[in-house]
């Protein structure tokens, strides 16, 4: 059979680890896909900057929009990143009947529908595989293993920055800055991690697997998302004393045919599978209402894992089956959209840490106001304070109190929350974290 022609733009992290599998592979990869794959052409930005893999200089150029019209290309592989001129590069890709391959997650998130109506209308497929929890093929189970099932929800740490971070600031009882540091030095994090950190990847990702489960299309600032950037060592000691580990949790699940969707930091017993996901991997829960709980774990990015992606993505485009799968997802269509649930209305058990001055009456002004917000109390900490941490400057020593609340809403607990950070003996700002039970 011909080979099928790949042309890729982008030679960097994820780049060079899909050309090395190419070119180090290409029996196996042939045996696999039925038919040769070649590397015809590949752009980068800079042609003179080294490379961890030998790539025929004569195929490199610095024009993208040049590798995705080329005559000798069948499918083009996006591995540049970000929204510009990868979102050119993919259109003219389309344009020029060619298949595409990409693991950018921020392109199909904010430009999905459009890309994908384009790839519809030219009779051509677009694959992401690589676009979310890297080496976890979790976008071909929700495209093919779980069509049977209706899902009924979502719980993933798709962010491996964050769950290092987490992870490493219980382990070595570090502060959240001095494990960034850490992070940055490992190579776990960017040296810019805003991303990562303010929970924006993890929010693209749940937005991709949310329209793949469930056909609606909710973007991240529709949704509430707070990143693990304000987290202090003190509140993951606290939950692990109570029995929680802390993780960055995107979870999307039906509630009474409304969808409810935030990505927070969220306390999670111990013993779940979800709370032993240590370092940088990343875990996927889906719940289906045939199958039940099932769980997808591994490395959730790196160079070698997300290229894994990326090539069972071309291969599957070799043998015919991305066409077949793109065709018959009902992914990116207008479907009737399920309604969001609203904030208010999300009805959950929190954790909650307030530094309180250490005097009469404060517990009792704490569980008034939370009492007449109809929240009940599951349990508290506030430990034996022998000699003040703090002082308030009257003599008063300043002491953490941690509550873990029955379940109630997040309208109820905002407003008790706001009328405490009013009250003289609390200290803000108080902390409030989620549990996923
Ligand atoms: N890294 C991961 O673990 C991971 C995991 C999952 C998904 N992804 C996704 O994979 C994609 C690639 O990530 P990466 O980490 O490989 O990024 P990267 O290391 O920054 O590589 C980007 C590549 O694109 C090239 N490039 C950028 N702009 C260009 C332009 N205008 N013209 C030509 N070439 C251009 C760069 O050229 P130069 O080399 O000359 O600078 C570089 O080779 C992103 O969408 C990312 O979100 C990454």
């Amino acid at each position: 059979m011909h080979p099928l022609r790949v042309g890729l733009t982008g030679l960097g992290n994820v780049g060079a680890g899909v050309a090395r599998l190419l070119l180090e592979q290409s029996e196996r990869i042939a045996r696999r896909a039925g038919r040769p794959i070649v590397l015809t052409r590949v752009a980068v930005r800079d042609p003179s900057r080294s490379r961890d893999v030998a790539v025929d200089p004569a195929i490199i150029t610095t024009d993208p929009l040049a590798v995705a019209t080329a005559g000798d290309v069948d499918v083009v592989v996006e591995l540049m990143g970000g929204l510009c001129p990868a979102r050119r590069v993919v259109h003219a890709a389309l344009e020029a009947g060619k298949e595409v391959v990409t693991a950018n997650k921020a392109l199909l998130c904010e430009h999905g529908p459009e890309l994908f109506a384009a790839a519809r209308d030219r009779g051509r497929c677009i694959a992401f595989e690589a676009s979310v929890a890297g080496g976890i093929p979790i976008i071909a189970v929700l495209a093919q293993s779980m069509t049977a099932n209706q899902i009924t929800a979502i719980e993933a740490i798709i962010n491996g920055t964050s769950n290092f971070i987490l992870t490493q600031m219980f382990r070595t009882r570090a502060s959240y800055d001095d494990t960034v540091r850490e992070a940055q030095r490992l190579g776990y994090a960017e040296a810019d991690p805003a991303m990562d950190v303010n929970g924006t990847d993890a929010a693209q990702k749940l937005t991709i697997l949310t329209q793949l489960a469930y056909g609606t299309r909710v973007l991240p600032g529709q949704f509430p998302v707070r990143g693990i950037d304000t987290i202090e060592l003190t509140d993951l000691i606290y939950a692990h004393e109570m029995g929680y580990a802390v993780k960055l949790l995107a979870t999307a699940r039906l509630a009474k045919g409304q969808l409810e969707m935030h990505v927070q930091p969220t306390l999670i017993r111990h013993g779940r599978p979800l709370a032993q996901v240590d370092g940088a991997h990343n875990m996927i829960a889906l719940t289906g209402d045939a199958v039940g709980q099932t769980w997808y774990s591994g490395p959730g990015a790196g160079q070698m894992p997300t290229a894994s992606a990326v090539v069972a993505d071309i291969i599957d485009v070799a043998a015919g089956r991305a066409a077949v799968t793109f065709r018959r997802l009902d992914v990116w269509s207008e479907r009737t959209p399920c309604p969001l649930q609203p904030v208010a209305d999300m009805y959950r058990r929190y954790f909650l840490r307030f530094n309180v001055d250490d005097r009469p009456h404060v517990m009792a002004d704490i569980t008034d106001i939370l009492g007449r917000n109809g929240i009940s109390l599951a349990s508290v900490i506030q430990h034996e304070a022998p000699e003040p941490e703090a002082e308030n400057g009257k003599g008063t020593p300043i002491v953490p109190l941690v509550i873990m609340t029955h379940r109630t809403t997040e309208g109820q607990l905002r407003t008790a929350v706001s009328e405490l950070n009013a009250l003289d003996s609390v200290r803000t700002p108080s902390v409030c974290m989620p549990v996923a039970d």
